[in-house]
């Protein structure tokens, strides 16, 4: 008879989770980061959790956030990394993503991957036999609205009483909003240009899980009532049609007057690397209603719990 492998536990996607997984990888992450306070950066968690752990990072693209928060936060927690980029991989000359997956699955313990394509996330998950952990693909950043989540709360509380504003293109940040707002409550109000509007299978999930979520062209009616304006670059990394899509988004920076139009000392978050001047202005980024650099930090203390969750430790 043969004994079923359990299967590994990914974290690809926020809407692959419930609420009560959700929060708890999030309150997991105060609770280490309040323990944490005063505390040097490369010194471990006195418990070690993941002491004799190895996670691969495969970069499809570059990161600065993703990899020094990921690096980091798996030393915080007594385990080690490996980075590896796909150019440098086997993967890079046509290697399969399943056999990439079948043979790092015999040297590490849990695999991140930053992917060019979504469906190389899923094609590695479906092959691993260790978790995988999406690092953002072209459809979906959950990592980043974790932290995005973790930091709002911070500062105003549960998400389910904020209403949250996107402005801009209907990315693969603005897509992983909608799952978060779908899971565990809130409300979030999307202005995008018709052309960039979030795509239809996420806005349709949306609608199925009665998820508050609205979508508008007009920047200034998508920013009336927040409580956050959320915006992200005009071009992301795998996009081709920068100046159409400069042209489409000029209308949606967002500077003081478009703050002055949702509440008072409403927050503003960016996931960056920031073009200022172009989505945000200085103004913006630099006000004392910014909580980019804490939402920054966050990615460090959210992922540490996303590890312990994927790892069972
Ligand atoms: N926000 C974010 O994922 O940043 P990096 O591209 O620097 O990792
Ligand atoms: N939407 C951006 C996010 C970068 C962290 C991109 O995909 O390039």
């Amino acid at each position: 008879m043969t004994v079923p492998m359990s299967s590994p536990k990914h974290f690809l996607d926020i809407a692959d989770l419930d609420a009560s997984a959700l929060n708890g990888i999030i309150a997991a992450a105060r609770a280490m980061k309040d323990a944490r306070k005063g505390r040097p950066r490369g010194q471990r968690e006195t418990d070690e959790p993941l002491r004799g752990r190895m996670l691969a990072l495969i970069f499809e693209r570059p990161s600065t956030r993703t990899r020094v928060s990921f690096e980091v936060g798996m030393r915080q927690l007594g385990g080690e990394t490996l980075v590896l980029s796909s150019n440098d991989m086997q993967l890079g000359r046509g290697e399969t993503i399943a056999d990439t997956a079948r043979v790092l699955s015999r040297y590490v313990d849990a695999i991140m991957i930053r992917a060019a394509r979504h469906s190389h996330l899923t094609e590695l998950a479906a092959a691993a036999a260790v978790p995988v952990i999406n690092g953002l693909t072209n459809l979906t950043h959950p990592c980043q609205v974790m932290a995005d989540v973790m930091t709002l709360e911070e500062h105003l509380g549960p998400l389910r009483n904020l209403t949250v504003s996107w402005v801009g293109d209907g990315n693969n940040v603005a897509a992983s909003w909608i799952q978060a707002v779908g899971r565990m409550g809130g409300r979030l109000r999307i202005g995008a240009p018709e052309e960039l509007a979030p795509v239809p299978e996420v806005m349709a999930w949306a609608r199925a899980q009665g998820a508050d979520v609205s979508l508008m062209t007009s920047p200034e009616e998508a920013v009336e009532g927040a409580d956050c304006v959320i915006t992200d670059a005009w071009v992301s990394m795998h996009d081709t049609d920068g100046e159409t899509r400069h042209n489409l988004l000029k209308p949606y920076q967002v500077n003081g007057a478009l703050m002055g139009l949702a509440k008072p000392n409403a927050k503003f978050m960016h996931c960056l690397p920031a073009h200022r001047g172009e989505e945000v202005t200085d103004e913006v980024m630099d006000s004392r209603n910014s909580l980019i650099w804490d939402e920054a930090e966050n990615r460090l203390h959210v992922q540490k719990s996303i590890l312990l969750h994927c790892l069972g430790a």
